[in-house]
């Protein structure tokens, strides 16, 4: 038995394979395009392990996927593959169309196919699980509760609206074919390897370059933070319990204003790595023009998936920084690896002096 990853040199899909490979014998097969966001350092200690199968290529190539399905028969593919960055698909949102839509598509297209080409215990295993987030459901009120599995979808940003597509078309999947799909909508992840463009990285990246922290608007944005190992825990979950054609929404219940996460982490780094002029980082806050559609909160409610599959975040968000913290300081050059070239030109078009 084997299950095939999409997506497994990002940051959460690696943190899942170094996860699933450290209590499960079963091999993973690794599609993974690498893109800017994809390194396979992250994946570095399963060198040599012949559990780990890499395969450079794109979710959008029919024939390569029909390939590896052929080849490898996973009794699973769990998708994580996407542009995940709301900044990116701003300034770009053709890439979030072709991959987090097409290539969406083309996977199901070749799942399908492979499914009902399986018979008896084999197809009654298989499982697709597709990885996807919550802000397919908008923005939140400040006093609105959080999201629920069956709230309206109103994505705001090229970003979520591609992903809203690809929830759509997996639900349609298993509505119309009995496709034997799970989707997971997560709240904001952070933790080890994860790519210095989103805001926990990238504060700890400009915190310790000396560079401003930037603040978009007035920093009072809500979002609910999950340490990446209890996604990954949750996924396991789901993909050994969940109940087929559903929808589970993740998160760790913790909602923090944007600001208040950037103090958070100045602390923690204050006290582990103090500046040398004795100063607090927080004196590096600088507040930057707002995103463009910026969405003002997300939660998530974690009531289905803790009632019907047991699961709880094991990290409490302090926990979870400190975590995240020690391993962005011991890993230093793994930052400078992924912030040479072309972060350097990211920075600049979407910063341009700012950071
Ligand atoms: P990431 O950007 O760090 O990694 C994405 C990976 O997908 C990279 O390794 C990249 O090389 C690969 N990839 C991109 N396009 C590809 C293609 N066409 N074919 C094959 N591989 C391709 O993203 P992440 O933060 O690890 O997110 C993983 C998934 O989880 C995404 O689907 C994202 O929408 C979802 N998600 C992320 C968060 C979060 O906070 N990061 C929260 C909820 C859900
Ligand atoms: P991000 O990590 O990009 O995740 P998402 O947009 O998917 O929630 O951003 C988290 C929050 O931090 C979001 O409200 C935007 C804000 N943010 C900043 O204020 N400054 C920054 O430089 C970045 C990258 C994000």
């Amino acid at each position: 038995m084997s299950i095939l990853v999409t997506g497994g040199a990002g940051f959460i899909g690696s943190n899942f394979i170094l996860d699933w490979l450290g209590q499960s014998a079963e091999p993973v097969i690794n599609l993974d395009a690498l893109t800017y966001a994809g390194n396979l350092e992250n994946l570095a200690r399963l060198e040599g392990d012949p559990r780990h199968r890499f395969v450079r290529g794109d979710i959008g190539d029919a024939d390569l996927l029909a390939r590896l399905l052929r080849e490898h028969r996973p009794r699973a593919i769990l998708h994580f593959a996407a542009e995940s960055h709301v900044d990116r698909s701003i300034h770009g949102p053709e890439a979030f169309i072709q991959t987090n839509c097409v290539g969406a598509f083309r996977l199901l297209q070749a799942a399908l196919a492979y499914w009902e080409g399986l018979a008896g215990a084999e197809r009654a295993a298989f499982r697709f699980l597709h990885v996807s987030t919550d802000e397919v459901y908008g923005s939140l009120a400040p006093d609105a509760p959080p999201f629920r599995e069956g709230d309206r979808y109103a994505p705001n940003s090229p970003y979520s609206a591609s992903k809203a597509a690809s929830d759509h078309l997996v639900r349609a999947y298993h509505h119309t074919y009995g496709l034997p799909t799970l989707t997971t909508n997560c709240s904001n992840n952070y933790g080890p390897f994860q790519f210095p463009e989103k805001l926990i990285p990238l504060v700890l990246h400009n915190a310790l370059s000396g560079l401003p922290l930037p603040i978009y608007g007035d920093g009072l944005q809500v979002r609910d933070w999950l340490y990446v190992a209890d996604h990954c825990t949750a996924l396991r979950r789901v993909l050994e319990a969940g109940r087929t054609g559903e929808v589970y929404n993740i998160g760790g219940g913790h909602e923090m204003a944007n600001l208040d996460l950037v103090h958070a982490l100045c602390e923690v780094l204050d006290a582990r790595r103090p500046r040398a002029d004795g100063r607090s980082y927080r004196e590096q806050i600088a507040f930057v023009a707002d995103r463009p559609g910026h969405d003002r909160r997300y939660a998530i409610d974690a009531a289905r998936i803790r009632q019907e599959l047991g699961w709880r975040p094991a990290e409490s968000f302090r926990s979870g920084l400190e975590k995240t913290v020690a391993w962005y300081l011991a890993h230093a050059d793994w930052s400078a690896h992924v912030t040479s070239g072309a972060y350097r030109a990211w920075v600049g078009l979407h910063y341009g002096e700012a950071a």
